[in-house]
């Protein structure tokens, strides 16, 4: 089990420090926090296991505002987010830029944590397992590729997929790719256990319950005893127990 927290654009380095002095991640699960690009240099002191929550594909270049992937290891970083439905609905991001995005990363030995999902309105036009194929299908088979799986209706919005619901998107994610699958949208304390008691389920990527140390512990604690996924980095390449 993996369980990654994404902050968002939510807590600079003094808040970061706050938050990592206060978390104690149980044992016996994987765990990955996201802060925003200014706060991972303090979030890698924590000896947590730090992602970013984007990476670009060119080691260096005229392209500001991005961070390559050799930036990222330099500080510590052990991975990226790559293709949130966020960068992908207010950021331009498309399924050939999140192509380039995983393969540079993996290729420079980052872990990748892939976001894939669906809209409302697909979802509701029987759309789900084309979207999901057309997204999943320009992802890299890599041993340091994790998917998540976040309908893109179910994001901060407090409307979670019903455990079923989570448990069809994964298996079908699988059959495209088989490699570990994490849900995502308004994964909390009260509904973790039963999302992450699904078959095809292998963690969480939690937004709004991961920016308090009590709920993302919790949520870390009923993945615990489940397995451990433990997350792509660059110097342990393997996934344990999925
Ligand atoms: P949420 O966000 O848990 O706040 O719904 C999930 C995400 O965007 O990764």
């Amino acid at each position: 089990m993996l369980i990654a927290g994404n902050w968002k654009m939510f807590k600079g380095p003094a808040a970061t420090r706050e938050f990592t002095a206060a978390f104690r991640a149980p044992d016996g699960v994987g765990v990955v926090l996201a802060p925003p690009f200014v706060s991972l240099a303090v979030a890698v002191e924590s000896g947590l296991t730090i992602y970013a929550q984007n990476v670009h594909w060119a080691e260096e270049g005229a392209f500001t505002g991005e961070i390559s992937p050799g930036m990222l290891l330099e500080l510590g970083v052990a991975g990226a987010i790559v293709g949130h439905s966020e960068r992908r609905q207010y950021f331009g991001e498309t399924d050939e830029t999140v192509a380039k995005r995983c393969e540079a990363a993996l290729a420079a030995g980052l872990g990748v944590i892939a976001c894939v999902g669906e809209l409302e309105s697909e979802r509701e036009a029987g759309e789900t397992e084309d979207v999901l194929r057309r997204q999943v299908s320009v992802l890299p088979d890599d041993e340091r590729l994790v998917i998540a799986y976040e309908p893109v209706w179910a994001i901060g919005t407090g409307k979670t997929a019903t455990p079923e619901m989570a448990q069809d998107a994964h298996a079908f994610v699988k059959s495209l790719l088989d490699r570990p699958v994490l849900y995502g949208g308004s994964v909390k304390p009260e509904n973790a256990a039963e999302l992450l008691g699904q078959p095809d389920v292998d963690g969480a990527l939690v937004g709004g319950a991961s920016l308090e140390p009590e709920p993302f512990a919790a949520i870390c604690r009923a993945a615990s005893g489940v397995g451990s996924t433990e997350p792509g980095n660059g110097e342990d390449t393997s996934f344990a127990g999925v």
